[in-house]
């Protein structure tokens, strides 16, 4: 992992988009492990139930998928592995995220190229892509009705996108709450003095680059807004879906719990309490999902179609499609 130069990254020295380059630049090498992604049956069925959540499943699409925001290919990837697609783009306007992703497709012998670029100039033709996937992006564009129009282009007719996994404006500070109250109960616990020595994180040295953190993430979503913005970029059959309460009640804390003590304290046996945990109440907000109000949940997914229309020799989607 590189440091980033200190004077490119103090935050306030940074607008949000050189801010996103520089943090996921510096975060792109130990991105996986930090957010346990793998490509294996446990994250390809996250992926395949998060997708099915919002949009449907009977139109799996088979053509060319292109993912916004790819990170290191979490989402795309593992649909792929599922039978999502045979050929798939990655982008990112983090070059080191892009290097990241196209290098673990080619490990798992899957047929993905990469681009580096800004969601709100994807540099491709319009109506060339069947199906526009993102996790977790939106947030930190700062223009998001721009990105969605630029999805919206890029889009064949009819074509559909589905972005997962941003934050629900009310579900998230709840989330905040409980992390912030977990890092103070915490800290202070494993810094007592019988448990300073073994539990305490020692205080490393702090890449530049950390302190990004707080800057790069610009929003949190209504999910009624976030669907009049789409409405806005020109989609159609606009919707959205909210997911994970007491998952994520505990999920979070649980993960600033692990940000805040010894990381070798912790051992398999925590592991899989956590992660069996985070399974269990899964299954429980399933059951709740019919009664528990939407805001209450963590993470907000928008799916969408460009409108059916023809495609002019020039490139331009006509939306009257053809008769007019
Ligand atoms: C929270 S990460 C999510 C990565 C990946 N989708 C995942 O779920 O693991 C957000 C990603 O969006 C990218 N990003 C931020 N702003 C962007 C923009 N304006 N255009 C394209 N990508 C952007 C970042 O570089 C980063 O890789």
């Amino acid at each position: 992992m590189s440091a980033a130069p200190a004077s490119q990254t103090h935050p306030g020295a940074l607008d949000p988009r050189a801010a996103n380059i520089a943090y996921h630049d510096w975060q792109a090498a130990e991105y996986d492990d930090k957010w346990g992604i793998s490509f294996d049956d446990r994250c390809q069925s996250y992926a395949v139930d998060r997708y099915r959540r919002v949009a449907p499943i009977a139109e799996w699409p088979r053509g060319r998928v292109l993912e916004i925001g790819a990170g290191t290919g979490f989402l795309l990837l593992n649909l792929m592995r599922a039978g999502l697609t045979q050929q798939g783009v990655v982008t990112d306007i983090s070059a080191g995220m892009v290097a990241h992703a196209t290098g673990s497709a080619a490990r798992l012998g899957l047929t993905v190229t990469g681009q580096v670029c800004d969601v709100t100039a994807l540099g491709l033709r319009t109506a060339s892509v069947d199906v526009v996937i993102g996790h977790a992006v939106l947030h930190h564009v700062p223009d998001v009705e721009a990105a969605l129009r630029e999805i919206v282009r890029v889009l064949r007719p009819g074509g559909r996108f589905v972005i997962l996994g941003e934050p629900n404006e009310r579900g998230e500070r709840i989330v905040r709450r409980l992390c912030r109250m977990t890092w103070s109960v915490v800290t202070a616990v494993v810094s007592l003095p019988p448990l300073r020595r073994r539990w305490a994180r020692p205080t490393a040295t702090l890449d530049p680059a950390a302190a990004l953190e707080s800057v790069v993430d610009l929003h949190t979503f209504r999910p009624q807004a976030l669907a009049d913005l789409a409405r806005r970029a020109g989609a159609v059959d606009v919707g959205t879906a909210t997911v994970e309460a007491t998952a994520a009640w505990f999920g979070w804390p649980v993960r600033t719990l692990e940000a805040a003590v010894h990381p070798d304290r912790l051992g398999w046996r925590w592991a899989n309490f956590a992660y069996r945990g985070w399974r269990a109440l899964e299954a429980v907000d399933r059951c709740l999902a019919p009664v528990l109000p939407a805001e209450l949940h963590y993470a907000v997914a928008l799916t969408g179609r460009a409108p059916a229309g023809v495609v002019d020799p020039a490139g331009v989607v006509d939306p009257a499609g053809p008769g007019r």
